[in-house]
């Protein structure tokens, strides 16, 4: 049997999400997607409407097919989470199941399991601020979107994930160095993504053989990172000082998913896999 993958955080053909979903369809795997729900319906129409059908091109010539989107919002775990005004707005009123642990009782009443568990998603209402100008309310909002989303993703998943499987998340290199412009909590936030990744990797492991990696990548114009509004100096500056000057494709960053998530990674857990052109063994840029 082919393997089964739920990936959370694809609204459009940009980001890196997209990418791995391909990679991992190129490798066999059937795809399931978690779309956030304020992007669900023009995803879904772009989908119909075949605007996506040239980058669903796999390199076999083939088609990626989505089996199912559902719709996402990460930041809530069930229903009684969710506050009044969310469940009333209407981008919100149209979809139902979306918080994490209906989106997996979903997947559970359609598919029965999952083998891989991919979390490309991330939000920081601040993140434009510097740190030192970061609300509480900023901070812990980032936190809750890009990282104890992570953790509640794979907690409401791993009852359905089969032994052997490996979740997969996205992280930046601001988690431990200072990238000026990263801000909001957004460092903040990857570091407590990257930390969890090996308690997580411990306790997914000992309890259910799944592993949980993620992967550091470097720089890419997506919908997300256009709006931190510093994008096209980070890449620009990878082109100039990283060991490999070349640009960083979406592609490079899903076929290193593919590998972790497949059995030539069965004894990596844990680890962050850094993907960006080797930038971040630089010690100055030259
Ligand atoms: P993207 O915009 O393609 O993906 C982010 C996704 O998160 C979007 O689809 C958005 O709808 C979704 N999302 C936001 N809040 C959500 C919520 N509460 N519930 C469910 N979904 C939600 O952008 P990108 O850049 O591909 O981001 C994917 C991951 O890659 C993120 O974790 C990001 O931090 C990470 N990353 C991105 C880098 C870059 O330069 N683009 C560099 C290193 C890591």
């Amino acid at each position: 049997r082919g393997k089964r993958a739920f990936i959370a955080g694809i609204a459009d053909d940009n980001g890196y999400g997209w990418a791995i979903a391909k990679s991992l369809a190129a490798a066999g795997a059937e795809i399931l997607v978690g779309t956030w729900v304020p992007a669900l319906n023009i995803f879904e129409s772009s989908l119909r409407r075949g605007k996506f059908d040239e980058s669903r091109v796999l390199p076999d010539g083939s088609m990626m097919e989505i089996s199912k989107v559902y719709p996402l919002d990460a930041v809530y775990d069930s229903p009684e989470d969710v506050p009044e005004d969310v469940k009333t707005n209407k981008r919100y009123a149209g979809s139902s199941n979306w918080t994490v642990k209906e989106a997996a009782e979903c997947v559970k009443q359609d598919f029965g399991t999952i083998d891989i568990l991919v979390h490309s998603l991330a939000n920081g209402p601040e993140v434009s601020k510097p740190l030192l100008e970061t609300s509480r309310y900023g901070y812990l909002a980032a936190v809750s979107a890009s990282s104890y989303s992570f953790v509640s993703l794979l907690k409401h998943f791993i009852p359905i994930m089969n032994p052997g499987g490996a979740t997969i998340s996205l992280t930046y290199i601001a988690s431990e160095r200072i990238i000026p412009g990263y801000g909001g909590g957004m460092s903040s936030a990857k570091a407590a993504l990257e930390s969890d990744t090996k308690v997580l990797a411990f306790e997914a492991g000992r309890k259910h053989k799944v592993r949980v990696n993620t992967i550091s990548a470097g720089p890419l114009g997506s919908r997300a990172a256009k709006a931190i509004g510093f994008i096209d100096m980070m890449i620009n500056y990878s082109l100039e000082n990283a060991p490999l000057q070349k640009d960083l494709t979406a592609e490079e960053v899903g076929n290193a998913a593919a590998f972790l998530a497949s059995p030539l990674a069965s004894a990596v857990t844990g680890q962050v896999l850094y993907v960006d052109n080797g930038l971040n063994a630089m010690g100055v840029g030259v």
